[in-house]
């Protein structure tokens, strides 16, 4: 039968068995899927497991904060925190294509979290607390439809670079934990409940592994950034408070930050950018259709964005289903 705490068992079980009294490593994204597949590995076996979380500055408003104090006070993981925002922004300088930004996102995130697994190897070496060597094997969030996307399940054409899913650094001889692998994303929410994961975590929206990073449609800054982050957080705010959290897949907001159009805000004419709200109603991510929100909470995000944000002028809504649209727009 298929339960929450049979997958639980089972899982703690096999990684039990198959880590032994290695160190494991998990790289904590801030989103449901690793957090629920830390939470499981902490289960199998506690302190034996480190947990990385890289803040790429391409986070919305709060996230950093929901992993460092929610989560680890839910959970107890050992969490390193490394800040890495200067250094993701350098990178993306000048870049405006998609896969570019994605291949970009990915490639800083190894690197960062390769070092960061260096340091948790030397520091487990120092305390000598690693049996047989070193962090052997690395958890990894991936979901069944992550696995299909990128080419891994049968006959399956490679969508999107998703860049949570391979691209490992060779010589650092992780082997793969993914116990959420066979899972859909409401069988993972279901699992991260039994665990105790907290319920703002269990029931956070899917959020991409490069962030706002392929929300900006252009080249990301920090000012963008700060931009985006704030219509992103009022629109949230405004969907909790209509109590739709649950009736809707996602709704990525995006930047259209090299187009402009002309407004008038406050004293006068401005010329600013649009954002475009991105609702979503899906079962697994592979297929979608627009959410049909109620206007009146539309009206009051749109109401609430253009006042508070001043670099956005309008406010657009996406009526297009998956396929032909993805749902992010990069
Ligand atoms: P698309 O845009 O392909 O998105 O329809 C499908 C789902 O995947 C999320 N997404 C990602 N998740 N790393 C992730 O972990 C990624 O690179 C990535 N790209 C898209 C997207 O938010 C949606 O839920």
């Amino acid at each position: 039968d298929w339960t929450p705490g049979n997958v639980i068992a089972e899982q703690v079980e096999a990684i039990r068995e198959v880590v032994g009294q290695d160190r494991v490593i998990c790289a904590l994204s801030g989103g449901v899927d690793s957090s629920v597949a830390a939470a499981l590995v902490q289960k199998a076996i506690g302190d034996q497991l480190t947990c990385v979380f890289v803040d790429h500055g391409l986070l919305r408003a709060g996230e950093a904060e929901q992993v460092e104090q929610d989560f680890v006070a839910a959970t107890g993981v050992n969490l390193k925190v490394v800040d890495a925002s200067e250094t993701f922004l350098a990178a993306l300088q000048g870049v405006t294509d998609p896969e570019a930004k994605r291949k970009i996102i990915g490639r800083e995130f190894i690197r960062t979290f390769e070092q960061a697994a260096r340091e948790v190897v030397a520091e487990a070496d120092a305390e000598g607390t690693t049996v047989g060597g070193a962090v052997k094997f690395l958890v990894q969030g991936t979901l069944y439809p992550d696995v299909v996307e990128s080419g891994g399940g049968e006959g399956a054409a490679n969508i999107k670079s998703h860049h949570n899913v391979g691209g490992l650094p060779e010589d650092l001889h992780f082997e793969l934990i993914e116990p959420l692998r066979t899972l859909f994303k409401d069988e993972v929410r279901a699992v991260g409940l039994e665990l105790g994961v907290p319920e703002g975590i269990v029931w956070r929206q899917p959020f991409p592994g490069p962030g706002l990073g392929i929300r900006i449609i252009g080249e990301v800054t920090r000012e963008r950034l700060e931009v985006l982050r704030a219509a992103d957080a009022i629109a949230r705010e405004e969907l909790t408070k209509a109590g739709l959290d649950r009736d809707i897949w996602q709704c990525p907001v995006v930047l259209l930050a090299d187009v402009r159009s002309v407004g008038v805000q406050g004293d006068g004419r401005t010329y600013g950018h649009p954002v475009v709200l991105r609702p979503v109603s899906s079962e697994d991510a592979m297929t979608a259709d627009w959410s049909r929100l109620p206007y009146d909470v539309l009206a009051t995000i749109s109401n609430r964005i253009t006042n508070a944000v001043p670099e956005v002028n309008r406010v657009v809504l996406d009526v297009t289903s998956k396929p032909p649209g993805t749902i992010e727009w990069e």
